[in-house]
């Protein structure tokens, strides 16, 4: 366990070490544990996060709003078309002067090569811990649920067959955040993680190269298929969801695109589809989920769905974060 968290930037996972997410794991089933049991948890008490979001938010605002309420502290929300970063404002300067009025900022842009940059240059300058609350590579914060719900679920993760499987969606360009985040993260726990998607919507070769590391370091395993059928097939969790496409235009500048090719609506998590599984099969989704598209109703609300623990999650593993890395008098202490 690493109890000396404090001030640690949380940007991509792959910066903390095993142990470390270890660590947040422990805090995250411990806060979850008085959280359902009523006790008091003012471990940060009035400090101040500041949420920066370029994007929309259910989930991750809420969870980290009233995840600091929880901890005795409070949020700042930053609709950022409203800040003075929409006339030009640097992110040195808005992470210097925020930094000089509370005790973390947190930030979420997933502009496509833009997202991470950002994030990263106020973290340069900034004092106090900077978490990603997603980005265009990265969204540690989901992943950390996504690997309580596992370890929740299933208990011990090695040999926990997962599968992350690419879904046809209309209802906006979903980043690459999600399943690259996952399937760097669940080979460090000895997962047989599977990545299934059609062509072309593959992700950076360095993370293939990078979970196959994992992979063989940890004892899981990770493929790629182009085969639905076989990314279902005996799978223990599925996560089916839809990604943008990262292409290269002809003027040389990578876009992300969602071609609405209908022959990829069979990328479908289906009832029928759920009968190949594991009959310890969970099906799991960041949300928001584009029913009807990504998935059936009868899977999503359906006996195989632990969606809405998943995102519960996001509220222990956010409160974890936040009481680990933040600073103060009354900071969590192991
Ligand atoms: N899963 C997730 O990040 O949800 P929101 O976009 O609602 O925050």
């Amino acid at each position: 366990m690493q109890a000396n968290l404090r001030g640690k930037h949380l940007i991509t996972l792959r910066e903390w070490t095993k142990e470390e997410v270890d660590t947040l794991m422990d805090v995250s089933f411990d806060l979850k544990r008085k959280f359902a049991m009523g006790i008091s948890t003012r471990y940060l008490e009035d400090q101040t996060v500041f949420l920066m979001f370029f994007e929309a938010s259910t989930r991750t605002r809420n969870s980290m709003e009233a995840g600091i309420t929880q901890l005795g502290g409070h949020a700042h929300f930053l609709d950022t078309s409203t800040m003075q970063i929409s006339h030009g404002e640097t992110p040195k300067d808005t992470a210097v002067i925020l930094a000089r009025f509370g005790h973390a900022i947190a930030c979420r842009i997933c502009a496509w090569e833009v997202g991470n940059k950002y994030i990263r240059e106020m973290a340069k300058w900034s004092p106090v811990p900077v978490i990603n609350m997603q980005c265009d590579l990265y969204h540690p914060l989901q992943g950390l649920a996504d690997l309580m719900t596992i370890i929740e679920k299933f208990g011990d993760t090695k040999g926990v067959n997962v599968s992350i499987i690419w879904a046809y969606a209309t209802s906006h360009k979903k980043p690459i955040s999600v399943p690259l985040s996952q399937a760097l993260l669940f080979p460090r726990y000895g997962m047989n993680t599977t990545l299934a998607y059609p062509a072309g919507y593959e992700m950076p070769q360095w993370v293939y190269d990078e979970a196959e590391e994992n992979a063989k370091r940890h004892g899981g395993s990770f493929r790629i298929t182009h085969d639905q059928n076989e990314a279902y097939k005996d799978a223990d969790v599925v996560i089916p969801k839809n990604w943008g496409n990262w292409v290269t235009d002809s003027k040389g500048d990578t876009t992300s695109h969602n071609v609405l090719d209908e022959s990829l609506k069979v990328w479908k998590c289906t009832e029928a589809l759920m009968q190949t599984v594991s009959p310890r099969c969970v099906y799991m989704h960041a949300l928001p989920a584009d029913r009807n598209n990504e998935v059936e109703d009868a899977v999503i609300d359906g006996k195989w769905s632990v969606v809405y623990d998943e995102a519960e999650n996001r509220l222990h593993t956010s409160k974890a974060v936040m009481a680990l890395t933040m600073g103060g008098r009354n900071a969590y202490k192991q």
